[in-house]
């Protein structure tokens, strides 16, 4: 009940309850029905078009298996550049490591590189040298060496709350205890819904995944939070796995199948059917998109992922199917969409980061002055300071939740 207090003070403007969750429900089995009745399970596979890309890895890259002091974390993209050492093999990077890695390894957009990094180093990383452990906390990061915990926390990216979030495809909710292995059961689970797709992980399966995650958060975990900033990272991160871990340029002829997918997620089939968590890796004879996917191309697909599904960002109230819905109205195109999470970006920078206090003032401004111009072509309004307090409010919630 806290919960609605904060949000009737702040003031953004809410919906209750627009969704509920019993309709989502409803819509999931609807779509599960229409889906199945229109597989042909004996479809073959498509052949992935990959004339004239690049073979990932080169011969520079060969995986490795991280050692006990690497770190390793929620985002399998970014493990896997680790493993085959595009980013420093022990899992602490700067931002020059990511902004390169991401490029040679997946065609990431520079621009899209560079907004998804500073968020990340702002929130769980050392601003100073730009140091980020991809896993958990680690003295590495820290300008200041262990002397970090004095100041505040950079808690890598495994830290709940701050980038990372629930509703993940393949990692657990915080609040049952690992956020950042991948489960074999929730792997399992998303290959039963890409078998629903044609054995495909494309955007449709990518829709009804995170509908589904959607549900049965709202349902089991009474703190679930999805608000920005966290909840359209989550949901963009999602467009991802097409986006990246198909073999060839997805939506030009590549193909997100599952020897592709499961090397990436590291999901290692037994001979009794079940899965196994092992070391992510680029999978055999696998070939990068061939155009960069910038950061357009992310709102553009995360926008179809939260239309389609009728998705909302919201909370639970402290309890399951609690759900308070947060009407942000402005997310029906793509530039309202990245003019919301700029916005959460700065409003929630103050708040949220752990940074030495002499530099937070520094801090706030370098991330607005990095964010900004990438955002220029989505014609934002100047940010208005009023929403900070709101979106302050906002976070608290999620501040509050673990
Ligand atoms: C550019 C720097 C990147 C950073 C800082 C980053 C960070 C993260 C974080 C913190 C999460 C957890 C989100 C959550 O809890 O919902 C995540 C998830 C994910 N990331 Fe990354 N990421 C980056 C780049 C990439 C790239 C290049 C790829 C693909 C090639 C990728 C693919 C994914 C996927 C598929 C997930 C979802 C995993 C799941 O839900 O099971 N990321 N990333
Ligand atoms: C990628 O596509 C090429 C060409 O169709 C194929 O030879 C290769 O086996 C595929 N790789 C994967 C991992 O599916
Ligand atoms: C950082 O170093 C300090 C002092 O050596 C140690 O007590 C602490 O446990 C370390 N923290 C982490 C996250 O490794
Ligand atoms: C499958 O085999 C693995 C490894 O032998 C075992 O740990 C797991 O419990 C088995 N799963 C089932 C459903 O039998
Ligand atoms: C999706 O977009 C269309 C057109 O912009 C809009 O009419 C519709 O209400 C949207 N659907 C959802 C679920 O937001
Ligand atoms: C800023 O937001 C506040 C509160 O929503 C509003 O009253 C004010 O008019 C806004 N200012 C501008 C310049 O839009």
């Amino acid at each position: 009940m806290k919960l609605l207090a904060i949000l009737a003070l702040t003031s953004v403007t809410y919906a209750f309850p627009a969704t509920s969750w019993s309709k989502l429900a409803e819509t999931f089995n609807e779509r599960r029905i229409r889906n199945g009745l229109h597989v042909r399970q004996s479809d073959p596979e498509p052949l992935a078009v990959v004339d004239g890309l690049t073979k990932i890895p080169d011969d520079d890259h060969p995986f490795m298996a991280p050692g006990p002091t690497d770190q390793r974390g929620p985002c399998p993209g970014l493990n896997t550049l680790a493993n085959h050492g595009y980013l420093p093999r022990n899992g602490i990077v700067t931002q020059a490591d990511i902004l390169s890695a991401t490029a040679a390894g997946f065609n990431m957009g520079a621009d899209l590189a560079e907004v998804v990094s500073t968020i990340a180093i702002a929130y769980d990383g050392d601003l100073i040298t730009s140091r980020l452990s991809i896993g958990g906390p680690d003295n590495r990061t820290s300008f200041l060496g262990s002397l970090q915990n004095i100041f505040g926390v950079e808690g890598g990216l495994d830290h709940h709350a701050s980038f990372e979030t629930d509703t993940s495809a393949t990692r657990d909710d915080a609040f049952f205890g690992n956020d950042y292995t991948m489960m074999p059961n929730l792997y399992a689970q998303m290959k039963s819904i890409a078998a629903q797709h044609g054995g495909l992980y494309n955007l449709d399966a990518m829709k009804d995944l995170q509908l589904l995650r959607y549900q049965q958060s709202i349902a089991t975990n009474p703190t679930f939070y999805l608000l920005p900033l966290q909840g359209p990272l989550n949901v963009i991160a999602k467009t991802f796995i097409p986006a990246f871990f198909s073999n060839g340029t997805y939506g030009a002829g590549g193909v997100p199948n599952e020897a592709s997918i499961s090397a990436f997620f590291g999901a290692e089939l037994l001979p009794n059917g079940s899965f196994t968590a092992v070391p992510e890796r680029f999978p055999d004879n696998w070939y990068r998109r061939g155009t960069p996917f910038q950061l357009s191309d992310a709102f553009e697909a995360t926008l179809d992922l939260l239309n389609s599904t009728g998705i909302v960002f919201g909370a639970n109230a402290g309890q399951v199917n609690s759900f308070l819905p947060l009407d942000l109205a402005a997310a029906t195109n793509v530039n309202g969409l990245a003019c919301i999470l700029r916005d959460a970006i700065q409003a929630n920078v103050p708040t949220s980061i752990s940074q030495p206090i002499e530099i937070v003032e520094q801090v706030i401004s370098s991330v607005v002055d990095l964010i900004d111009p990438l955002f220029g072509d989505f014609g934002c309004p100047a940010f208005n300071a009023s929403q900070t307090q709101a979106y302050a409010a906002i976070n608290k919630i999620n501040n509050g939740s673990s």
